[in-house]
């Protein structure tokens, strides 16, 4: 797999690419099978549809990565908070109360609640080309707290900083409830065949630089161990969104094997600054794909020359958006691989 030999440092004179949201709502094909559901979280639990949409994007363009259909949210809709998904809107739940207390026996039962995505992975590693990676996924303890306790999407996040400075105590119970859960589902999903397992932080910007390693270095690198503990070596991707300047700090205190950058980060920068055995993993951006054709292709190029000396995944800065023709992700495929 072009995939894992490049994460394992292999060199090769194709970079392998994926692309974040690529089963999505910018192909046909996924808009039909997605209208079979109205429930997204339904959906993501159907394991022949989830397997289904997963496939779609590699038959299309024989991505060198696939990542499991399923969503973020799972994890806290497995923890009974009531999530779903209103159209147009994104997702709602009750807001988390700083002094309520999840009971125990959720977090001891958990795995059996989320049996559907193991098996989702487990037919879409037996239905995926030899070549092709399979990536399981999770999100990351501070962007699942973020859902929980503003009830939804936010701009500025700012229930949720309360906490980090009012509520410390809840902050750690909170956390360390995700760490144990979040593992949990990374665990399941590698012992259901994933090839290599991948942390959403998308929010992480939204906690002050000061208080990242609390909030964002050490649970990420809290699920990582307990993961390793259970025995499993995949590589791991951690995607912490949006962190720019703290790159190279995250990189040092988490022990991840790709970093995923998003297009705010200088792809110069991050070749320079972060340590050299991290391979890197982005980051055109999205809007640049919606324009395609030369202004591209000239983005693209700028990217692969930052890289050229480092062991690069080609990916998004962030998810596909769906607006995006599907011929331009063609042109995309196509170029990189010329
Ligand atoms: O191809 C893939 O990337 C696999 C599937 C995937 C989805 N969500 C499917 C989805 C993945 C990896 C995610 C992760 C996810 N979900 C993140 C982290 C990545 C990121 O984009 O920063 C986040 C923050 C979420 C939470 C979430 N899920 C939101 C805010 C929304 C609504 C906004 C929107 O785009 O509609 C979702 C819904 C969702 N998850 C959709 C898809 C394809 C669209 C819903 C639909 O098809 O009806």
């Amino acid at each position: 797999m072009l995939f894992l030999d490049t994460i394992a440092g292999k060199k090769s004179s194709q970079t392998p690419i994926w692309i974040m949201r690529q089963a999505g709502r910018y192909l046909q094909e996924y808009r039909d099978v997605r209208a079979t559901t109205s429930d997204f979280i339904s959906f993501c639990l159907t394991p022949d549809k989830a397997c289904e949409v997963t496939l779609q994007p590699i038959r299309r363009y024989d991505f060198d990565a696939a990542i499991i259909f399923s969503d973020i949210l799972i994890v806290p809709w497995a923890l009974n908070r009531d999530v779903h998904f209103i159209t147009g809107e994104g997702p709602k739940c009750t807001p988390l109360g700083s002094d309520e207390v999840i009971d125990h026996k959720l977090i001891t039962d958990f795995s059996s609640k989320i049996t559907a995505v193991a098996e989702a992975v487990r037919l879409t590693r037996a239905s995926l080309p030899e070549k092709t990676a399979l990536i399981g996924f999770a999100g990351a303890p501070w962007t699942l707290m973020t859902y929980m306790v503003e009830g939804g999407s936010s701009k500025d996040y700012a229930a949720t900083r309360n906490w980090l400075w009012g509520y410390q105590k809840q902050t750690d119970y909170l956390l360390e409830i995700l760490v144990e859960t979040i593992s949990q589902s990374l665990i399941s999903q590698a012992n259901a065949g994933a090839n290599a397992l991948m942390i959403f932080d998308s929010w992480a910007s939204a906690v002050p630089s000061d208080l990242r390693p609390w909030i964002v270095e050490r649970p990420v690198q809290a699920i990582i161990e307990r993961v390793r503990q259970a025995g499993i070596t995949l590589p791991f991707i951690c995607f912490p969104r949006g962190i720019s300047a703290d790159l190279p700090r995250f990189a040092d205190a988490v022990d991840c094997q790709v970093l995923a950058i998003d297009q705010g980060v200088s792809p110069v920068f991050a070749a320079k600054s972060i340590r050299a055995d991290m391979v890197l993993q982005g980051n055109l951006d999205p809007q640049a794909l919606l324009f395609g054709g030369d202004v591209m292709k000239r983005a693209v190029d700028q990217i692969q020359e930052a890289f050229l000396t480092r062991q690069h995944i080609f990916n998004l800065g962030h998810g596909i958006t769906p607006p995006t023709p599907i011929d331009h992700v063609a042109e995309l495929v196509d170029y990189i691989r010329r």
